[in-house]
């Protein structure tokens, strides 16, 4: 029994080892978030193969009734860039997931997102930790729409601070036009950028205590192991789960520090290109229009973490 009220999300991302982790985060907080739709965009590898490996994974998961739909293939201007340096030829390489049985939906991934705001009573949370191109997409094409939506809650960016350029990260420099349509939208937009996600990492030590608990918890250590070969040899102490901080924000905001800014998204700057810049000072006069997490309690968030991979059981 419980009174309260779960809140409808949409998960848009393109798995990727930590938006894997994200997704079952998403499916451990059952009480909490009600998984409307899953959306995959081109960017850790190509729309066929990070739409494949979530229907891979909603199927491990059993989440039969979650329609999932392929999105947009590049990003709305430049050319894809892909990650295979992180994430492997097939965009979730390590473990093996089991073939897909939850059907690839008729509607495209925007079609999709418009479906489940229109029918929804109720404000939808837009969870994204892709490239923003489909996110960007349904604004473009849905601007009536933007009121269903309660927040968009991104993994992206960094104030003033890159992993894939010094000044830009990965999800925004593959795709700053889209994320510059979003923080212009007027939608709220919650953004774990590299600020709090280097911050949320997992040790080794500690998420080789998740192998034997069950079977989900075993494929996130599994994850864990591959997403962290590339981490290790940049000098990483542990796993940086970047995309799950999306999720967890939602259902435990008190473990994270957040600030609100007005953010800009830098589309030309020639050696700033897909910088997140904030008006740290207020000089630009502009209401925020992005809540910035900054730091998090490192311990709470692997506490929550192990226990959502608890809640899918014990033993094999
Ligand atoms: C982001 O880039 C991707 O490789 C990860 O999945 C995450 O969304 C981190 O910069
Ligand atoms: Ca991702």
């Amino acid at each position: 029994m419980s009174d309260i009220k779960k809140k409808p999300v949409i998960l848009d991302g393109d798995p990727g080892h930590d938006d894997a982790i994200a997704l079952v985060l998403a499916a451990a907080f059952k009480d909490q978030l009600d998984i409307k739709a899953i959306t995959a965009v081109g960017g850790n590898q190509t729309l066929a193969k990070v739409t494949l490996n979530y229907r891979r994974i909603a199927t491990f998961l059993g989440l039969k009734d979650v329609p999932i739909a392929a999105g947009r293939e590049q990003p709305m201007l430049a050319d894809l860039v892909v990650a295979p340096n992180y994430h492997g030829e097939s965009g979730l390489d390590g473990p093996k997931l089991p073939d897909p049985e939850i059907p690839l939906s008729e509607l495209s991934a925007v079609e999709l997102m418009a479906k489940v705001l229109r029918e929804s009573d109720e404000k939808v949370i837009i969870v994204a930790t892709g490239p923003q191109t489909n996110v960007a997409s349904l604004l473009l094409a849905h601007p009536e729409l933007k009121e269903k939506i309660e927040c968009i809650s991104i993994m992206g960016g960094g104030l003033l601070k890159g992993n894939w350029t010094s000044a830009a990260e990965f999800n925004i420099i593959v795709d700053p036009e889209s994320a510059d349509i979003e923080f212009r939208s007027g939608v709220p937009v919650i953004m774990a950028g590299l600020d709090v996600t280097e911050k949320a990492y997992v040790l080794p030590e500690e998420w080789d205590k998740l192998r034997g608990l069950n079977p989900v918890a075993k494929m996130v250590a599994e994850w864990c192991d591959f997403f962290y070969i590339h981490l290790k040899e940049l000098g990483w102490e542990g796993a940086t789960l970047h995309d799950p901080c999306s999720v967890m924000v939602l259902v435990h905001p008190e473990i994270f520090t957040i600030k609100d800014y007005y953010v800009q998204i830098d589309c030309k700057g020639e050696y700033t290109r897909g910088a997140t810049v904030p008006d740290y000072m207020g000089l630009l006069g502009q209401k925020p229009n992005c809540r910035c997490m900054m730091g998090v309690d490192r311990e709470l968030f692997v506490k929550h973490l192990f226990e959502a991979c608890e809640s899918f059981g014990k033993g094999e």
